[in-house]
């Protein structure tokens, strides 16, 4: 098992640059699927789920390539070569590895007209369901089966019709937009999700040759066309990466440099910081959030974008668990995302949980313990504890870290903190 040795007392100062957003270059890999021939992806973060989704698109008869940049943020470029006829199973093995590994299911059913994708079956943050994405499908004339433990949609063409949303979600907007730029006719998908990955996968998709409009508000509109060109795209910078080293900042009382991020895209996010008492300015090239005395704590509430973001929950808590004063943390994406709590109460925070609200006490200082990450974003709110706690943390599990952080370890010392991977008998 591998673990991070956080030392405690760090402060976070220096300049960290960000690469392409996972959640964003895992969907813009998918969508290379739409065209025959060779799609290029820039600032792809090195990180596991992209090894994973490379796998996906290897075993679709893809060939694909990783090469790092060397610019230290992390990043590099994906190409994909599509065949004419890729083929259309994407196994339990790699969905049960990685549950994005499902949008290959709206590109394939456009192109092909069939896929066999495998259910993700069960995951630590809760029961994330698949209706939406099977109902979506189902309306622009799909025909779903689960069978054996696959959905197996099949559908000669798609046909464009109207798609409510019973709520925002990010994979199922994704994967209804990427099947009905192939669709025929006109497709409006309302109460859609509006984050910027979602804005960042239709402009690559508009790239393409595909016809969208409304990408970033709650309707968005798909006119179909025939066929899809290969593209060369640059992926968005990763708010979520970008929030954490801010939140780093704040809580180490540390006075950081985020190059690349973008503060339009973390707006919430960044006031809630500096209702803290951090001081956030945004640069030409990304932000700057420095803080000179302990924070104050904050309410937060998580929503679909431009809502706080669940992603950075764990960091809030983490946040308001060294901040003074009380805060009330509001849950509202994902049922299980509390469940890293008892492990931060390990480290001495002061933390009630109910339902979906948690009330932190904040504390001076946290105690240093071994702790388990429980996914990725957990691992990363417990690191960020472990730099505020005494003596050296230990966080187990950080493979889960390594999915959505590339260089993680590297950057924090990069930015002057003491942290070393190890290894430990299972
Ligand atoms: C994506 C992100 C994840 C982020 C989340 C919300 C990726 C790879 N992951 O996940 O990091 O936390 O958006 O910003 O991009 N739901 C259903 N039925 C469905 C689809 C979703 O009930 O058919 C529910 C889920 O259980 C969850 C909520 O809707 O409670 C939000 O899920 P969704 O927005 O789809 O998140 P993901 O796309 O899975």
């Amino acid at each position: 098992m591998e673990c991070f040795e956080v030392t405690g007392g760090a402060v976070l100062n220096g300049r960290v640059r960000v690469t392409g957003a996972k959640n964003s270059a895992l969907k813009l890999m998918a969508a290379a699927l739409l065209a025959t021939g060779t799609t290029t992806i820039d600032e792809v973060p090195d990180i596991l789920d992209v090894a994973i989704m490379s796998e996906v698109l290897r075993r679709l008869g893809c060939e694909v390539t990783y090469e790092r940049t060397g610019n230290g943020s992390g990043g590099g470029r994906v190409v994909v070569d599509v065949p004419e006829k890729p083929s259309t199973e994407t196994d339990y093995d790699l969905v049960r590895r990685m549950r994005a590994s499902i949008s290959v299911l709206g590109p394939l059913v456009a192109r092909c007209g069939s896929a066999r994708v495998a259910l993700p079956g069960g995951d630590a943050i809760g029961s994330r369901g698949l209706d939406m994405h099977i109902s979506g499908l189902e309306r622009l004339g799909a025909t779903i089966v689960s069978e054996h433990g696959f959905l197996i949609a099949t559908a000669p063409r798609l046909v464009g019709t109207s798609i409510w949303l019973d709520f925002p979600s990010v994979g199922a907007t994704e994967n209804l937009v990427m099947a009905a730029v192939l669709a025929s006719g006109t497709t409006v998908v309302d109460n859609a999700a509006r984050e910027p990955e979602i804005v960042d996968l239709c402009a690559m998709l508009t790239a393409m040759g595909a016809r969208i409009d409304g990408a970033g508000t709650s309707t968005i509109t798909v006119d179909g066309v025939d066929a899809l060109s290969p593209v060369s795209y640059t992926t968005v910078p990763d708010r979520i990466v970008s929030g954490t080293w801010a939140i780093g900042a704040v809580m180490t009382r540390g006075d950081v440099v985020v190059e690349r991020a973008v503060a339009d895209h973390l707006t919430v996010a960044l006031d809630k910081l500096t209702d803290a008492g951090a001081v956030v300015e945004v640069l030409p090239d990304g932000l700057r959030v420095s803080m000179n005395d302990r924070p104050r704590c904050v309410d937060v509430v998580t929503l679909p974008y431009p809502g706080f973001p669940t992603d950075l929950q764990p960091m809030a808590v983490a946040l308001a668990a060294v901040s003074t004063g009380t805060a009330l943390i509001t849950e509202n994406v994902f049922e299980g995302r509390f469940m890293f709590v008892n492990e931060l109460v390990r480290l001495g925070a002061d933390v009630r949980t109910d339902g979906h609200h948690a009330v932190v006490r904040g504390r001076e200082r946290l105690s240093s313990a071994p702790v388990v990450a429980t996914d990725i974003r957990a691992g990363a709110g417990l690191v960020l504890a472990g730099l505020v706690s005494d003596g050296i943390t230990e966080v187990q599990d950080v493979h889960h870290v390594d999915r959505g952080y590339p260089d993680f370890v590297q950057q924090l010392r990069g930015l002057g903190a003491t942290i070393e991977r190890t290894q430990r008998p299972d």
